[in-house]
C-alpha cells in the first residue's frame, strides 16, 4: 500500500490524473473525460463534462449495491429521551417523497431552498432531498436571530424554506416559527412555501397559503427521482463569517464534493462501509454538511445524528454513552467539547461508566487544539487524537493526520502535513516563502484542490478580492501560521476579524456594526479574548456619546442583548465595557491586537504609531474590571 508521502506527492506532480482516478471511485451518469477546466481563474472546474448526483451517491448507491437494511441514520436525542434508525430503503423512501414536496411545489433544479432545522433526521433529509433534484439547499443554524437568518433569505432568494417549529436546548425550547416569520416579514425576497415540522414539544402557527405542514405534505407526495446534474452544479450555499456584517455564501459545487469526501473516509478516517461514524457537530456547519451528511453516507457509513451537548444532556459521559451504545468507530468534534467535559469530569469518573473499546481515533477541528486538551483526550481515551485544520471554504480538511496510511508522529499545536491536494505555503507580506518555523500568512496553491468552494453566491469579485488578490496564484486561508523542518503546519491564528468561539465562527465585524447602531455609542471596537472553556468569546469596548443619560451598566445590557436578538445566542456576547476612548494609531486605525493581548495578558509591544500611548493603561484597567485576563 502506498505511504502518505507518496500518495501526496502525485497529487501535486499530475493532480490531474489523481483526481481524475479517483473519481472512477464514485458513481456518473456520464463520467467526466478530463479532470480540470482552468481557462477562467481562479474560477476552476473539476470534472467538466461530468454528469452525477449527490444524493443517488449518499442514498440510492447502496439500496442498489444490497446495502438498503443497513443503518444510514441512527439519531440520538438524549434532550428529548429519543431515538431511531434509518436504514438506507427507509431513507430512499423519505428522501424521494420531501423531493416530491419541492416539485409539487414548483421547486425546480437551480432553485434555492433553505433549510432551517434542529439536529433531527428530517434535517438530513431535507438536505439530501434537494441534492436528489438539484435544488441548492443553504442550511441556516438554528442559534442564529431572525435578522441573520433575514439576510440570507435576501441574498440567496430561497424558493421554499424548510423549517421545524422548535429546536431544543437544554432547559430551553427555541421556537423557530415565529423567528422565521419575522425573518420572513424583515426580507426583501419572500419565499412562497414553507414546509414546517410540527414537533411535539412545540405547535408552530401556520400561515394560510404560505405554509405547509411536512408531514401532509410528505403522506401525499409522489416520490421524485435523482436528476442528472451537471458536474459543477452547485450542490449548497453556506454562508460562513468574513470580516463585515454580510457573510459569505460559500458555494460548493456536486462532483468535486463527492470525490473528495468520499476518499477522505477510508484515507483519513480509516474507515471502511458499514462502520459507524459520529461527527459531533451540527448540520448547520460546514462539519455537518461534510461529515455527518454527505460523506458518511457517500462512504455506505452509518452516521450518528446526535441532538443533545457534551456536558448537562444529562452528564459529562453524554459521548461516552453515545459511542459505547451505537458502536461509534470514529468521534469527530471541536476541543471545545471535550474541554467543557474535562472541566465537568477531568478525572474522567464518566468515562468509566461505559466500554467504548470500540472506538478508534478522536478527530478534532473547528479551532486551536490546545495541547492540554490533546494529551487529556489521548491519556483517557487511549486512542490516536487527531487534529486536522478546516474551513468552511475548503469543506474537508487541509492538514491532516491519515489513519488510511501509516500514522504519522503526532506534533501537539499541529494538525499535522497538508492534504493530497492542498499545497500550503507560509508567506511573508511580500509574498516570499516564509523560513521553516517563521511565521506567516497560511496560503494555498490554486488551483484548489475538487470539493473546495468554487465560488461566493451573488459574489464572484468579493470570491476573487477576498481570497485570490494578496498573493497571486495563491488561495489566502485568512489564518496565520508556521511550517516546521518536517512539514508540519501550526496554524496559530486568524489574520482578520474573525473569531472562533466554541468552534463556531464569527464576525467581529459583525458585532461591532450592531453596537454602533446603538444611538448612545460613539464607538466601538470587539475583540475576541481567550476563554478557557470557548477557545474565544467577544468582549465589546464602548465609547458612549457625551449627551448620553443612561448608566453605563444600563448600556452595556442593552449592547449585549442587543447582539443576541440580531445576530443570536450562538455568538455568545456577554461581556462589554464602557470606555473613555480607543486606542489608535496616528491614521486613526483601532489598535484591535493590542487590546486583544491586554485581555489576555500575553505579551505586547507599545505600537509605535499609537497617538497616546496612556490610553493603554486606561484600557488595561477597564478590562481588568470586567474579569480580563481571565484567571485559569
Ligand atoms: N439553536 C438555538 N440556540 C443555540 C443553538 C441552536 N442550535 N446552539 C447553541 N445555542 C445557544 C446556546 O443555548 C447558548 O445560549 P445561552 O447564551 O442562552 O446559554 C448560546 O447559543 C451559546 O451556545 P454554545 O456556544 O454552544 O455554548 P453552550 O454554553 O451552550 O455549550 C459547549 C458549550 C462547549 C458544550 C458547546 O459549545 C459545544 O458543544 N460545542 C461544540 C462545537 C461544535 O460542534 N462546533 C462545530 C465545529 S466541529
Ligand atoms: P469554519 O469555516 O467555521 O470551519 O472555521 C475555519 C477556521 O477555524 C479556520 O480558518 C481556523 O481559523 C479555525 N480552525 C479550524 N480548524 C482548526 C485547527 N485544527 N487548528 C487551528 N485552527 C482551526
Amino acid at each position: 500500500m502506498p505511504g502518505y508521502q507518496e500518495v501526496y506527492e502525485s497529487s501535486i506532480t499530475d493532480s490531474r490524473k489523481f483526481w481524475l482516478d479517483l473519481a472512477q471511485d464514485i458513481h456518473w451518469y456520464q463520467a467526466p473525460s478530463h479532470a480540470l477546466d482552468d481557462s477562467n481563474p481562479p474560477f476552476y472546474r473539476w470534472f467538466p463534462d461530468g454528469k452525477t448526483n449527490a444524493c443517488f451517491n449518499a442514498v440510492d448507491l447502496h439500496v442498489n449495491n444490497g446495502r438498503g437494511d443497513q443503518t444510514a441514520i441512527i439519531y440520538d436525542s438524549p434532550i428529548t429521551g429519543s431515538a431511531a434508525k434509518i436504514s438506507f430503503q427507509e431513507l430512499q423512501t423519505r428522501v424521494s417523497l420531501v423531493a416530491g414536496i419541492m416539485v409539487d411545489n414548483g421547486v425546480v433544479a437551480g432553485d434555492r431552498v433553505i433549510i432551517y432545522m434542529p439536529m433531527i433526521p428530517e434535517a438530513a433529509i431535507a438536505m439530501l432531498a434537494c441534492a436528489r433534484i438539484g435544488a441548492i439547499h443553504s442550511v441556516v443554524f438554528g442559534g442564529f436571530a431572525a435578522n441573520e437568518l433575514a439576510v440570507r433569505i435576501d441574498d440567496c432568494t430561497p424558493k421554499l424554506i424548510f423549517a421545524a417549529s422548535c429546536g431544543l436546548e437544554p432547559g430551553r425550547t427555541v421556537e423557530y416559527k415565529p423567528l422565521l416569520d419575522s425573518a420572513i416579514s424583515t426580507a426583501t425576497h419572500q419565499p412562497d412555501t414553507c414546509v414546517v415540522l410540527q414537533r411535539p414539544q412545540a405547535t408552530a402557527s401556520m400561515i394560510e397559503g404560505r405554509d405547509v405542514d411536512w408531514t401532509t405534505a410528505e403522506s401525499s407526495a409522489s416520490p421524485a427521482d435523482c436528476a442528472e446534474l451537471a458536474a459543477d452544479h452547485p450542490l449548497y450555499i453556506l454562508y460562513t463569517s468574513g470580516t463585515t456584517g454580510q457573510p459569505k455564501g460559500v458555494v460548493r459545487d456536486t462532483a468535486g464534493g463527492i470525490v473528495s469526501l468520499k476518499w477522505t473516509m477510508k484515507n483519513i478516517y480509516g474507515v471502511e462501509p458499514g462502520d459507524v461514524y459520529w461527527a459531533a457537530s451540527d448540520v448547520g456547519w460546514v462539519v455537518g454538511h461534510s461529515y455527518i451528511v454527505y460523506a458518511p453516507l457517500f462512504h455506505g457509513n452509518t452516521t450518528v445524528l446526535y441532538e443533545g451537548k457534551p456536558v448537562g444532556t444529562p452528564d459529562p459521559g453524554a459521548f461516552w454513552r453515545v459511542i459505547s451504545e451505537h458502536n461509534v468507530r470514529i468521534l469527530f468534534t471541536a476541543p471545545t467539547a471535550f474541554r467543557a467535559i474535562k472541566k465537568e469530569d477531568s478525572s474522567g469518573e464518566y468515562l468509566k461508566k461505559y466500554d467504548v473499546s470500540c472506538l478508534k481515533a478522536l478527530f478534532l477541528a473547528g479551532e486551536r487544539c490546545d495541547p492540554d486538551t490533546l494529551h487529556w483526550a489521548e491519556q483517557k481515551l487511549a486512542v490516536p487524537v487527531i487534529d486536522h485544520w478546516w474551513q468552511t471554504e475548503t469543506g474537508s480538511s487541509i492538514c491532516s493526520n491519515y489513519l488510511g496510511f501509516d500514522l504519522l508522529p503526532i506534533k501537539p499545536g499541529s494538525p499535522t502535513v497538508a492534504a493530497p491536494g492542498y499545497q500550503v505555503d507560509a508567506l511573508n507580506p511580500r509574498g516570499e516563502l516564509c523560513a521553516a518555523g517563521e511565521i506567516g500568512a497560511l496560503a494555498i496553491k490554486s488551483p484548489l484542490p475538487p470539493g473546495t468552494f468554487t465560488n461566493l453566491w451573488n459574489a464572484p469579485e468579493r470570491y476573487q478580492q477576498a481570497y485570490f488578490s494578496t498573493f497571486p496564484g495563491y488561495y489566502e486561508t485568512g489564518d496565520s501560521g508556521y511550517i516546521d523542518e518536517d512539514g508540519y503546519v501550526f496554524v496559530m491564528a486568524r489574520t482578520d476579524d474573525v473569531i472562533n468561539v466554541a468552534g463556531h465562527r464569527l464576525s467581529t465585524g459583525a458585532m461591532e456594526e450592531v453596537l454602533a447602531a446603538h444611538p448612545d455609542v460613539a464607538e466601538c471596537a470587539v475583540i475576541g479574548a481567550d476563554d478557557s472553556l470557548k477557545g474565544q468569546v467577544p468582549v465589546g469596548m464602548l465609547v458612549l456619546n457625551s449627551e448620553c443619560n443612561k448608566s453605563e451598566d444600563e448600556i452595556c445590557k442593552e449592547v449585549i442583548q442587543r447582539v443576541r436578538n440580531e445576530i443570536g445566542p450562538v455568538a455568545a456576547f456577554k461581556s462589554a465595557v464602557v470606555v473613555k476612548r480607543l486606542p489608535k494609531t496616528r491614521s486613526g486605525k483601532i489598535l484591535r491586537a493590542t487590546m486583544r493581548a491586554i485581555a489576555d495578558g500575553s505579551d505586547w509591544k507599545m505600537p509605535a504609531t499609537i497617538d497616546d500611548p496612556a490610553i493603554l493603561d486606561e484600557i488595561a484597567g477597564s478590562l481588568r474590571s470586567i474579569g480580563y485576563p481571565q484567571r485559569t
